[in-house]
């Protein structure tokens, strides 16, 4: 069954689709309206089939335009970025069109950050087909490009005017792309939705199968869940935060390997491994807890190994995190299963602790 879900305040809300094969004339069209131009940005990881589809439902009414970046992080480049405003500037968009990213997180972030700065902005879509972009980055209105002095450096928050998830797209998705999607799914359980907890408990099975109904059902709790956090904070002042738990560690992890060893998704497990284990190391949570936790991790077969990374290896990335407000380390620790709180005082010897298998 199609789902549906509105994020936003105000004149920034936007709704959210979500079904099998929510790329369909009925979802697009009433985003189109309007809209003489079109451009379609996505990258050459993306079957062309699905970039295809799009551009036949646009075409009876709106010109459409392609640009095919490569695959890859380094898409979310400055020379990129410049390259997709002069192709715009250049077949004369306006304020009345559109760019529509069909893609992964690295496509979506660029092209709401060209959508947000050409003529001060112009209306984007989202059509997110990775299940990291699915159940994350197109919610919440974050846009990004990198540079060389770090990711995600330059951006600006903007929302969309519609994400279509169409859950059929992840059937190309190779399996450990799939996979690191998933953690993001599981940290929402862990920060704040108990019920997708037990759902990702029950049905590990059908997940990792990804049968139809259960992914979608799964995307949906978890989109609800961020777009709540999100609606209610859209500038990140204060509970957005919990949605980086596990993240000061994984950021640490991906950014100790130099991003190339490692999946975002696939750090994050390790992350929340940690996060979890210093919850309890604080008292925060129980054993039983703790353990409950770690047998979720392990039935999605996450590699929670981490004796490949010592202390102080780790030490300036964690401590050089966004995260650390007048000095001090802010940390997202859970005060029981699906429920998290952001807190900075911690006895530095359990971080440490929490970094041990
Ligand atoms: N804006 C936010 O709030 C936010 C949140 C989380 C992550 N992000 C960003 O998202 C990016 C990561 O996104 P990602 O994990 O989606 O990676 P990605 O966009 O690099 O996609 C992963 C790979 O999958 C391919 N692909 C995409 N759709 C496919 C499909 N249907 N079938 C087969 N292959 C497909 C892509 O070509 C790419 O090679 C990072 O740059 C990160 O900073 C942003
Ligand atoms: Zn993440």
């Amino acid at each position: 069954m199609a789902k549906e879900l509105v994020a936003g305040q105000r004149k920034n809300k936007y709704k959210i689709v979500i079904s099998k094969d929510a790329i369909s004339e009925k979802n697009l069209a009433p985003l189109l309206h309007g809209h003489n131009k079109a451009l379609i940005i996505s990258d050459d990881g993306v079957p062309p089939k699905l970039i295809k589809r799009i551009v036949e439902i646009c075409k009876p009414s709106t010109k459409v335009f392609k640009i095919i970046l490569q695959h890859g992080e380094k898409a979310k480049s400055i020379q990129n970025f410049k390259k997709i405003l002069n192709f715009l500037a250049d077949k004369n968009f306006d304020r009345t069109d559109l760019v529509v990213s069909v893609g992964g997180g690295v496509v979506g972030d660029i092209s709401g950050y060209v959508a947000s700065s050409y003529l001060r902005g112009i209306e984007f879509v989202q059509v997110p087909t990775t299940l990291l972009s699915q159940v994350d980055s197109s919610v919440g209105g974050k846009t990004a490009i990198n540079i060389s002095a770090g990711k995600n450096l330059v951006g600006a928050f903007y929302n969309p005017k519609g994400v279509i998830i169409e859950t059929a797209a992840l059937k190309t998705l190779p399996n450990r792309e799939f996979k690191a999607g998933l953690a993001e799914v599981i940290k929402y359980a862990l920060i704040k939705n108990n019920y997708l907890f037990s759902l990702l408990e029950t049905h590990a099975k059908k997940i990792l199968s990804m049968e139809h109904n259960v992914i979608e059902e799964i995307i949906y709790r978890s989109i609800q869940t961020k777009a709540k956090i999100v609606t209610k904070d859209e500038r990140e002042n204060g509970i957005r935060a919990i949605l980086n738990f596990g993240h000061t560690f994984g950021h640490a992890i991906e950014a100790h390997g130099k991003y190339k060893k490692i999946l975002h998704g696939e750090a994050i497990a390790k992350g929340m491994k940690i996060a979890s284990k210093i919850s309890y190391l604080e008292n925060c949570i129980n054993e039983k807890d703790y353990k409950k936790i770690i047998d979720l991790l392990e039935l999605y077969k996450f590699d929670l190994s981490l004796d490949q990374y010592k202390y102080q290896e780790l030490k300036p990335y964690i401590f050089r995190d966004k995260k650390i407000k007048a000095g001090r380390l802010n940390l997202v620790l859970l005060n029981k299963i699906s429920k998290a709180m952001v807190t900075s005082s911690f006895d530095l010897r359990n971080l440490q602790k929490g970094l041990k298998d």
